[in-house]
C-alpha cells in the first residue's frame, strides 16, 4: 500500500470514512478547502508540489446537485477543471488517483442495469461536469474512476438524515417513487476505495454501489421502519409515493440509474442495502 495519500473532500461522506478505514501504516494527507480548494488551480498545484503525495483518492466534489443547476461554472471548476489538474500531476509524478464519480453521468432511460463502459448521457449540470471529471482523470494512465450512488452516512447531510428530521417533524410524507436506484453506505463505498488502491487492476472504469434497487420511496419507508425498531423515531408519519414530474427540482434526475457491479477485473461483494442502512443507524443510535 503507498504511505502518503491525499484525501480531497475529507470533511464529506466518503472523506469520513476513508479515514476511518484507512489501511494501518497509510500517512493520510487531508486538506481542509482553507489549504486546497478544488475551485482554485493556483491552490491545487501549490499544495501539490508542496506535499507530493503518493497516491490521490479525490472524494471532493461539488455534490450540490440542485444548485449546480444556478452555479455550473463553479460546478464545473471543482467537478472537472480540479481534477484535470489532479490527473496532470498523477500522470507526471506516477501517482495513482482514483476519481470518484456517479450514477448521475449516466441518463437513467434504457431500465436495466448500466455496465461500466456504456455509453454516458447525463441529464443535469452536476452530471455533466462529473463526468467531464471522469474524461479528465482517464487522461493519466494511472487515473481510475469508481461510481457509486445514493450516499448516505452517519456523518454529513444525506437523505436518511433528511427523512429522519422530517419524519419526527411532519405527519405525512410524500416521496418520490419513480426513481429507481442503489443506496450505497459510505463506510462500504470507502472499503470499496481502499480495495481498489490496494489491487489496482488495469481496468479504468468500476461501480460501487451496495446490493439491491429500490426507490427513493422504498428507502424512506425503510428508513422509518429500521429507526423506529431502533428507537431512533418515537413517532410514525404517514408516507406516500410520489411521482417525479409533481416534485419539481431544479435538476433533473435519471428514472433508473442502478449500475451493474458484477463482472469487472475488481469484484467487490457488496452488502444489501438494507443491511447496510441497519448498520448505519445502529451506528447513529448508538451516538445519541
Ligand atoms: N452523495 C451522493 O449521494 C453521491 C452519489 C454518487 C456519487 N457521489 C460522489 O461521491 C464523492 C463523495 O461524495 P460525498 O457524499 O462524500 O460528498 P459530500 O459529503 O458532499 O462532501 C463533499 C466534500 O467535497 C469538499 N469540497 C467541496 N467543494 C470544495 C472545494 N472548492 N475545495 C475543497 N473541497 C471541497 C467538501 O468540503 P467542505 O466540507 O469544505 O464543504 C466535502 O469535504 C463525490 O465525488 C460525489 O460526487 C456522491
Amino acid at each position: 500500500m503507498t504511505s502518503k495519500i491525499l484525501i480531497t473532500g475529507g470533511s464529506g461522506q466518503l472523506g469520513y470514512h476513508l479515514q476511518q478505514s484507512a489501511p494501518a501504516g497509510s500517512q493520510l494527507l487531508c486538506p481542509g478547502r482553507d489549504q486546497l480548494d478544488l475551485a482554485d488551480t493556483a491552490s491545487i498545484c501549490a499544495y501539490l508540489e508542496a506535499q507530493q503525495p503518493q497516491a490521490i483518492i479525490n472524494a471532493g466534489a461539488y455534490t450540490a446537485v440542485d444548485k449546480a443547476e444556478s452555479e455550473p461554472e463553479l460546478a464545473a471548476r471543482i467537478n472537472g477543471e480540479a481534477v484535470a489538474v489532479l490527473a496532470d500531476y498523477s500522470a507526471h509524478h506516477s501517482c495513482p488517483l482514483i476519481q470518484v464519480s456517479t450514477d448521475f453521468v449516466f441518463n437513467g432511460e434504457q431500465g436495466h442495469p448500466y455496465l461500466v463502459d456504456q455509453a454516458t448521457d447525463p441529464v443535469s449540470v452536476y452530471g455533466q461536469t462529473k463526468l467531464a471529471g471522469e474524461t479528465a482523470a482517464l487522461t493519466s494512465p494511472l487515473g481510475r474512476v469508481l461510481r457509486t450512488s445514493w450516499v448516505y452516512s452517519e456523518h454529513g447531510h444525506n437523505f436518511v438524515k433528511t427523512i429522519l428530521r422530517l419524519a419526527a417533524e411532519r405527519d405525512q410524507l410524500a416521496i418520490v417513487a419513480d426513481q429507481i436506484g442503489s443506496p450505497t453506505y459510505a463506510a462500504n463505498l470507502a472499503t470499496a476505495v481502499w480495495q481498489l488502491l490496494d489491487l489496482w487492476p488495469a481496468q479504468r472504469c468500476y461501480h460501487y454501489s451496495d446490493a439491491g434497487v429500490c426507490s427513493w420511496y422504498d428507502f424512506a419507508l425503510a428508513i422509518v421502519d429500521e429507526s423506529e425498531a431502533l428507537g431512533l423515531l418515537n413517532r410514525r408519519p404517514e408516507l406516500g409515493p410520489q411521482r417525479s414530474e409533481d416534485y419539481p427540482t431544479p435538476a433533473k434526475r435519471p428514472h433508473y440509474s442502478v449500475m451493474q457491479t458484477s463482472n469487472q477485473a475488481l469484484h467487490l461483494p457488496a452488502v444489501h442495502w438494507r443491511a447496510a442502512l441497519q448498520t448505519m443507524l445502529n451506528r447513529l443510535s448508538s451516538q445519541q
